[in-house]
C-alpha cells in the first residue's frame, strides 16, 4: 500500500525513500532502557517495511547519562559528556512548554492571550540536556516527496488529522502523514486557492505574482500548505502559528521542508521588521482582529508595504448570522480609518491593500481616527517591544515599492544600509564572498545538495548566505540578533525572510528542524553577553533545533572555535576544523560539525 502511494510519483523517489531507511532506528532493547546509543549509518540495509527487525551489530553505547538536568550556575559539564533529557522531553521547546506558561497564568493577559506568546522560564528552571529523538524516529523525507509525506513517528500526534482531516490538512497513511494540500478554507487545495486570491486582486488578469506579491506573511498557518504551494511562483513566505489546541502544527510544516516559526500575534511587535511583506494572509487564523481597538490590524499595518494586501479568509467576510456582520462592520470601520481600501469581497474571502495616500492618512488622524505613533516605535529591532494601538506615519523606507520582483530583488541595495555602515560596494563583495563560502561549505560537508532542505542563518547579516543559496533546494531562516544593527529590513528588500531572535534564549522553534546551521561570528558576538548566551548554551540550543545527522558551520576566532572543538564531543558532535580566506584575506576558523544520530534504547 506504502509503495502503491510512492508509485504515483517518479521511480528516483522510490530511490530516495529507501536510502532514508537505512538511517531508521529499531526499538531493540539489547543495551538495555537507559543508555543513548549511537547507531551508525551503515549498520543496516534492511526493509523499513519490517519494522520488528533489530539490527544492533556496530551500535557503539555513549558514556553519556539519561537525567533530568537543570541548568546551573556556573556552568559544568559532566566527564561523562551532556545528560541526555529523558524520552518524554522530546518536543522540549524551552520558551513555549505549557506546564511552565500555566505557572504564570495568573499575571497573563489571557483575553490578549498572552498566554501563547514566548515566555522563557529563568536559567536555573531551564533543562541543560540534549533532547532525545521520539520513539521510532527516522532521519526525514526529503524536499520535495516530504511536501506531501513525512515519517509517522517523527510527529506522533494524531489530534491534527482527526479535527482537520476533513479539510483536507493531513490524513494518516500507515507510516507516513500524508499532505494533500488542504486547509480550512481551502478544501479542494491550495492551488486553486491561491489562483483565486490572484484573481481577486489583479481583476481576473493575472496572479499573485503579476499582483506584485513576493513576500507573505501567514497568520495561523496550519501546516504550511499556503506556502508549500506558492513556492512555484517563487513567492517566499513566513509563516507561523502558536503553539495551542492545533497540536504540533509547526511541527508538521518545518518536518515537510517548509519554512514555519512558532509566534503569536497578541501583545507585542511580531519579530519581524516594518514594511516587510506585500501580502499578509489570514485563512481562519482565529485572531480575533476587531478586538482593542484594532491593535493587532495595527500590527499589520505597520508590517505591510504599501499596496500590500490583507487576505481576510473568515466567517465574518461571508457569513450573515450570529455576530458574524457586527465583526465585518468593526472590522470595515477600522481598516477604512488606517485608510486601507477593500477592494474584493468574494466566495469566503475578503481582500484590503494598504493604499499609500498620505493625504488619506493626515486626514484621518487629525479627525483622531487613529493615533501616529512616536518615531521610537519603529526604531531599532522589533523584538520584545509591547504593541502600541497606533499606525506609522511617513515610512523611512518609502521606496520600498519599488522593489523588483524576484528574483531580481535578490540584489537589491536597500537604502537603510548605508545608515548601519554598508556602502555599496561591500554589499556587492559581501554577495560575491558568500557565493564562494557556500561552494566550500558544501564540499567540506561532502553532502549532495538534496540532504539539506531547511537551513538557518544565526548571524544573516544582510542576507549574502542565503542569497548563494537561492538555487540550492532549501530555504533559509534569517536571524539577526536583537543587540546587532537591523539589517533584517535589508534582507526582506532582497526577498528574503528572517526573524530578530535573542540566542541569550532559546528559538521558537521544536527540535530537529534544521538540516544546517549557519554561525558566522555568532559566539563572538555573545561572547560577553552573560549567562544565558554562554557558548555552551548557545551550543545546547543548537542540537536541539539540529536534525540527527544535521550540520553546523562555525566560523569564528581561533580562540572560540578551539574551545569549541574541544566540548563538542560532549554534545555528540563530530567536528572537522579548517581554514578558510575571510572578506579581508586572512584566514577565519571554520568547523564542520555533524549531530550524530543516537537515541535513547
Ligand atoms: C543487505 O542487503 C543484502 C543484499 O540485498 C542482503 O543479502 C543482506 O542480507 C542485507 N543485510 C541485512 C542486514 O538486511
Ligand atoms: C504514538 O503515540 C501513540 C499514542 O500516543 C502510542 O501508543 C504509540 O506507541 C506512539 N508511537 C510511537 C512510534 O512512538
Ligand atoms: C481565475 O480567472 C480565470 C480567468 O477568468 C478563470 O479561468 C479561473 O477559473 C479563475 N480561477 C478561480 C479559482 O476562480
Ligand atoms: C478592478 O476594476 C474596477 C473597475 O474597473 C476598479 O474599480 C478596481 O479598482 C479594480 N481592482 C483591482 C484590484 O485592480
Ligand atoms: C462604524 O463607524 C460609524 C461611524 O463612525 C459608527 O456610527 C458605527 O457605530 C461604527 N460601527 C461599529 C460596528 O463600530
Ligand atoms: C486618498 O484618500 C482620500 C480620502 O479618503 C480620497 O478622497 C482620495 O480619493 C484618495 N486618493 C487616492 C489616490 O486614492
Ligand atoms: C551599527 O551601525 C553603526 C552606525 O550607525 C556602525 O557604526 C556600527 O559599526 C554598526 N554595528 C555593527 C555591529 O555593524
Ligand atoms: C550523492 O548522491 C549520489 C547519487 O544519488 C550518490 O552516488 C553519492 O554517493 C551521494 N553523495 C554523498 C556524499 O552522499
Amino acid at each position: 500500500m506504502l509503495s502503491a502511494a510512492f508509485d504515483l510519483k517518479s521511480g528516483q523517489l522510490i530511490l530516495v525513500a529507501l536510502l532514508l531507511m537505512i538511517g531508521a532506528f529499531y526499538s531493540g532493547t539489547f543495551f538495555g532502557n537507559n543508555s543513548p546509543i549511537y547507531v551508525p549509518q551503515s549498520t543496516s540495509n534492511s526493509s523499513f517495511y519490517s519494522s520488528s527487525s533489530p539490527s544492533s551489530s556496530g551500535s557503539s553505547r555513549f558514556t553519556n547519562r539519561v537525567a533530568l538536568t537543570y541548568r546551573k550556575t556556573p556552568l559544568l559539564i559532566s566527564e561523562f559528556g551532556v545528560d541526555v533529557c529523558p524520552l518524554e522531553f522530546n518536543e522540549y521547546i524551552p520558551c513555549h512548554d505549557v506546564s511552565y506558561v500555566n505557572t504564570l497564568r495568573s499575571s497573563l493577559d489571557l483575553s490578549r492571550r498572552e498566554e501563547l506568546e514566548r515566555h522563557c522560564p529563568p536559567l536555573e528552571k531551564r533543562l541543560f540536556c540534549l533532547v532525545p529523538p521520539p520513539k521510532d524516529y527516522k532521519i526525514p523525507i526529503r524536499w520535495p516527496s516530504s511536501r506531501d509525506y513525512v515519517w509517522r513517528s517523527n510527529v506522533n500526534h494524531t489530534h491534527l488529522a482527526e479535527v482537520k482531516g476533513g479539510q483536507n490538512w493531513v490524513h494518516e497513511m500507515n507510516q507516513l502523514w500524508w499532505f494533500p494540500g488542504g486547509g480550512t478554507h481551502f478544501k479542494h487545495g491550495a492551488p486553486e486557492y491561491i489562483q483565486r486570491l490572484g484573481n481577486m486582486t489583479t481583476n481576473e488578469t493575472g496572479d499573485l505574482r503579476s499582483a506584485g506579491v513576493f513576500q507573505v506573511l501567514d497568520v495561523g498557518c496550519g501546516v504550511a500548505s499556503f506556502s508549500a504551494y506558492l513556492l512555484p511562483l517563487d513567492i517566499q513566505t513566513m509563516s507561523f502559528a502558536p503553539k495551542d489546541g492545533h497540536e504540533n502544527q509547526i511541527q508538521f510544516a518545518l518536518e515537510r521542508g517548509i519554512g514555519a516559526m512558532i509566534s503569536a500575534i497578541s501583545t507585542k511587535q511580531l519579530p519581524y521588521p516594518s514594511n516587510s511583506f506585500e501580502m499578509v494572509h489570514c485563512s481562519r487564523c482565529r485572531v480575533d482582529w476587531h478586538e482593542n481597538d484594532g491593535i493587532l490590524l495595527k500590527e499589520l499595518d505597520r508590517l505591510l508595504r504599501y499596496n500590500g494586501y490583507f487576505v481576510y479568509s473568515a466567517p465574518p467576510a461571508y457569513r450573515k448570522d450570529k455576530d458574524f456582520p457586527i465583526i465585518w462592520d468593526k472590522l470595515v470601520n477600522l481598516t477604512s480609518a488606517m485608510c486601507w481600501k477593500l477592494i474584493a469581497r468574494k466566495v469566503q474571502t475578503a481582500i484590503w491593500i494598504k493604499q499609500e495616500n498620505q493625504s488619506c492618512l493626515l486626514h484621518n488622524a487629525e479627525q483622531n481616527l487613529f493615533n501616529v505613533c512616536d518615531p521610537d516605535y519603529d526604531s531599532g529591532t522589533s523584538w520584545n517591544k509591547p504593541l502600541r494601538n497606533c499606525i506609522i506615519l511617513g515610512t523611512s523606507r518609502s521606496d520600498s515599492q519599488k522593489l523588483p520582483p524576484r528574483p531580481e530583488r535578490l540584489s537589491v541595495y536597500s537604502g537603510g544600509l548605508n545608515a548601519i555602515g554598508i556602502n555599496e560596494e561591500r554589499f556587492i563583495s559581501d554577495t560575491i564572498f558568500w557565493q564562494d563560502q557556500v561552494s566550500h561549505y558544501y564540499r567540506l560537508m561532502n553532502v549532495n545538495k538534496t540532504d539539506i532542505r531547511n537551513v538557518m542563518d544565526m548571524n544573516a547579516l544582510i542576507g549574502g548566505f542565503a542569497v548563494a543559496l537561492n538555487t540550492f533546494p532549501v530555504w533559509v531562516m534569517n536571524v539577526v540578533p536583537a543587540s546587532m544593527n537591523n539589517s533584517l529590513s535589508a534582507i526582506y528588500d532582497r526577498g528574503l525572510i528572517g526573524a530578530f531572535h535573542d540566542w541569550c534564549e532559546p528559538f521558537s522553534t521544536y527540535p530537529r528542524t534544521y538540516d544546517l546551521l549557519h554561525a558566522n561570528h555568532l559566539f563572538s558576538h555573545y561572547q560577553n553577553h552573560g549567562e544565558g548566551c554562554l557558548l555552551e548554551d548557545i551550543m545546547l540550543e543548537m542540537d536541539r533545533i539540529l536534525r540527527p545527522q544535521g550540520f553546523i558551520i562555525i566560523r569564528d576566532s581561533e580562540q572560540i572555535t578551539s574551545r569549541i572543538t574541544d566540548v563538542a564531543p560532549k554534545f555528540l558532535w563530530e567536528v572537522e576544523s579548517h581554514l578558510l580566506e575571510n572578506e579581508q584575506k586572512k584566514m577565519d576558523s571554520v568547523l564542520i560539525a555533524r549531530k550524530k544520530f543516537w537515541a535513547i534504547l
